[in-house]
């Protein structure tokens, strides 16, 4: 069996997931929704498109990938779930922790498949991180970041459209360091906020041991977008941009150095959608890589981290 997609949302993130999918895949993107019946016809060819969300949900489509943005994510999850689709949605799942416990509530009431896209989860370089842990001896530190130049991007400048650095870029250092070292014990922030929308923050997330890990994210200036895993006995760096394919180098205390060049082709959405498949032909309710209840709590660490910086978006007041 290869699953045919129905895309929701025709936007940037929409177009590089048909790509890869098409061009590196078995499965296929039968349709798009948009809320526009001319952009879902014209937006990619050979694709099926449907004026409406309510009518893709409803189409013949085997699962839906939600690449709206972020404040209409709940909205769209919960839409498909009740057309009895199982769905992949787009980081950040959901605006705050409350929303995604309901789309995790319904899909277990629905007994649907539902998975965040929290794509660097499933690429094969972040694989080879989870392989190398052991030989860092105990994890005491990590160091990740996240900063590109995006302010001429409206939806991230925009309060109505939970715009800001956190939940966009944010994300990836966050579910990074969740990944290595799970749920934080305390998390410490600051942040940068303008007109409604934060520019950029810093959090310390500190664990049991005397352990850390140290997130930076920015929004209008491009940091070094990479992350370091740091061990006693080694550490490992994962170059810019971590969180896509990219090279790894493992640093002994030794001084002894292991390279790992990137030689990955094409963007890699596609990994979390044949992961996806799997999932769903062998009868998966959520991915046991990134479990439903390590999304809310993502969500509920990206709630803290904006209280104490102290941002709430207008339709959370
Ligand atoms: N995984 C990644 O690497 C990655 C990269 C970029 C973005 N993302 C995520 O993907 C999501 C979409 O980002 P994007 O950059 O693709 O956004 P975008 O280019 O602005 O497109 C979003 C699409 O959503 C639909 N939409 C539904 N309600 C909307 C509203 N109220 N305002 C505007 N558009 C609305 C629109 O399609 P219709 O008009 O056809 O309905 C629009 O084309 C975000 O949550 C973002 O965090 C992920």
């Amino acid at each position: 069996m290869s699953i045919k997609w129905g895309v929701i949302g025709t936007g940037g993130i929409a177009r590089e997931f048909i790509s890869d999918v098409m061009t590196h895949t078995e499965m296929t993107v039968a349709a798009i929704g948009s809320r526009n019946p001319e952009k879902a016809n014209s937006f990619f060819p050979g694709i099926k498109g449907y004026g409406s969300y309510e009518e893709l949900v409803n189409s013949d489509v085997d699962a839906i990938y939600i690449a709206t943005p972020h404040q209409v994510h709940c909205e769209n999850t919960l839409l498909a779930l009740y057309a009895d689709k199982p769905v992949l949605c787009e980081k950040p799942f959901a605006v705050n922790a409350k929303e995604a416990k309901k789309m995790a509530d319904l899909a277990k009431t629905k007994n649907l498949l539902l998975m965040e896209a929290m794509w660097t989860r499933y690429l094969p370089h972040i694989q080879k991180v989870r392989e190398l842990l052991p030989e860092l001896g105990e994890v005491k530190n990590i160091q990740a970041d996240h900063g590109q130049s995006l302010m001429h991007i409206k939806r991230l400048t925009d309060p109505n459209y939970a715009g800001g650095a956190l939940l966009d870029l944010g994300i990836y250092p966050i579910s990074f360091a969740f990944m290595v070292l799970g749920k934080p014990e305390k998390i410490t922030a600051k942040g940068v906020i303008e007109n409604g929308v934060d520019l950029q923050s810093s959090a310390i997330f500190e664990y049991s041991g005397g352990r850390q890990a140290v997130i930076n994210t920015v929004m209008n200036a491009k940091s070094p977008t990479t992350a370091s895993i740091n061990g006693t006995r080694a550490r490992l760096e994962l170059s810019n941009s971590f969180y896509r394919p990219t090279d790894m180098r493992l640093i002994y205390d030794d001084g002894r150095i292991v390279e790992f060049k990137n030689e990955y082709r094409g963007h890699g959405l596609r990994e979390q959608a044949i992961y996806f498949e799997k999932m769903l032909i062998s009868g998966k309710k959520e991915s046991p890589l990134l479990p439903m209840s390590e999304t809310v709590e993502i969500m509920e660490c990206l709630d803290e981290i904006r209280n104490q910086i102290g941002l709430k978006y207008p339709f959370e007041k």
